[in-house]
């Protein structure tokens, strides 16, 4: 038996965490702690909402008491933290939010679980505290690759040891912190509270870095649903800068399998990187989609490649991310299960059939922010 809080289990990532722990262990108690910003949906979680063995709570991280009521409560001995400001170019216009949520957040839910646990007879014993960081702490790496080759680069998990010949050409969980943007700045400074936690109070903590996700339920101001969007509206495609920054593309099912493998068999106070050994240029890419979205459609493939627009590129633009996961593949077994062209393919198919679900998001406050990002760009 155990009793989970889940925080950020609304949005993108978290939906996906909270639907595998409700359906595979009918046996926790899934507390799904979310505060319903923008990003955060209950219709993502439409199948699973009636499940006897979960619960929703509305709560915001950065309050104290709520989440102290809630631990004792429920008798809290697990902790998956997702709830974060997670779109960069946000971050860019509203740095004081992101600090807010990500490190405060991340703070006053540490200073929780530490009190709680630390009241209890058996303190830390069978406690958990996972937090769920991303690859872009690292900072950025170089575009070129070490035999020259030019991406895409869709090596299989199985072909892990192409990675690991070239070291530090990809984030290790051993690359030194170096973030960029006001986003990877706050999830780097969360990243340090977790471990200082560990270091100070003994606090039983796991980290992990992640590349970017892609799948059902993303937000659609993300590069895949953006685009998948707006090509279905023949709206055009804004392409950050020339289009050549690389980012190594996971389907987010993936990244949930992970999770579960680590929360259950991860070393304490250990760090994982969780990768899709799948690099791509934007450009790239973006043309997978626009083939996939016309396909599908029933227009004729490539059509509307003349959506593509080149625009002001995004400040402080890392140029290429690229993790090497193969510290998880070797000691806890994970590999993504899925290739990129059947991860795409089954990305794009879920937003054409769930068109109302897209249209309900990108009605009303959308709009305006749609505008104060991309108008005169
Ligand atoms: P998202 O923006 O889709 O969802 C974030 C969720 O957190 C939303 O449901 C939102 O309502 C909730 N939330 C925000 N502020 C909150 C607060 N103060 N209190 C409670 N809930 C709050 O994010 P995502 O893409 O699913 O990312 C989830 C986590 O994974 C984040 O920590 C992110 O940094 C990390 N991550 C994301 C990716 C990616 O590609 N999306 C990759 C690696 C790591
Ligand atoms: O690497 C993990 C990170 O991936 C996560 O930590 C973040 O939460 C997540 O948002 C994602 O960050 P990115 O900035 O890489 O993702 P985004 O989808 O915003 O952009 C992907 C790439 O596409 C990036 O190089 C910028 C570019 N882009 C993005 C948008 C929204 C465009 O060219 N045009 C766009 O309109």
């Amino acid at each position: 038996m155990k009793n989970i809080i889940i925080t950020g289990g609304a949005g993108f990532i978290g939906s996906h965490v909270v639907r595998l722990f409700v359906n595979k262990y009918p046996e926790y108690n899934i507390i799904n702690l979310d505060k319903l910003t923008y990003a955060g949906n209950l219709a993502n979680l439409k199948d699973i909402e009636t499940k006897a063995n979960y619960i929703f709570v509305k709560a915001d991280i950065c309050d104290y008491d709520t989440i102290m009521e809630l631990m004792k409560k429920h008798n809290v001995d697990g902790i998956i933290h997702l709830a974060a400001e997670s779109h960069v170019d946000r971050s860019i216009k509203d740095p004081f939010t992101f600090a807010r949520t990500n490190v405060m957040g991340t703070l006053t839910l540490l200073q929780a679980a530490k009190t709680y646990w630390e009241s209890l007879p058996e303190k830390y014993d069978g406690k958990r505290f996972y937090h769920i960081s991303t690859d872009e702490v690292y900072g950025a790496l170089e575009l070129t690759h070490p035999d020259g080759i030019e991406p895409p680069f869709t090596t299989t998990a199985s072909s892990a040891e192409h990675h690991l010949a070239y070291g530090e050409k990809f984030f290790l969980e051993t690359t030194k912190y170096n973030p960029h943007s006001p986003y990877s700045a706050s999830k780097a400074s969360s990243d340090h509270f977790v471990r200082a936690f560990h270091d100070t109070y003994g606090m039983p903590v796991i980290v992990t870095n992640c590349s970017n996700n892609y799948g059902p339920y993303q937000f659609p101001e993300k590069l895949i649903p953006l685009f998948i969007n707006n090509i279905r509206h023949r709206k055009p495609l804004p392409v950050y800068g020339k289009g050549e920054n690389v980012r190594d593309w996971l389907y987010v099912e993936d990244h949930a399998r992970a999770i579960d493998v680590i929360f259950h068999n991860g070393k304490t106070a250990d760090t994982y990187n969780i990768g899709g050994f799948n690099e791509w240029k934007n450009i790239d890419i973006i043309k997978v989609v626009i083939n996939t979205v016309d396909r599908l459609l029933g227009r004729k493939e490539g059509e509307d490649m003349d959506l593509i627009t080149y625009v002001t590129d995004r400040a402080g633009h890392d140029l290429r991310y690229a993790i090497d996961s193969s510290k998880l593949q070797r000691e806890l077994g994970w590999e993504p299960s899925l290739q990129f062209e059947e991860g795409i393919e089954k990305t794009v198919k879920w937003y054409l059939e769930n068109q109302e679900w897209l249209d309900n998001i990108t009605s009303g406050d959308y709009e305006k922010y749609y505008d104060s990002m991309y108008k005169g760009r």
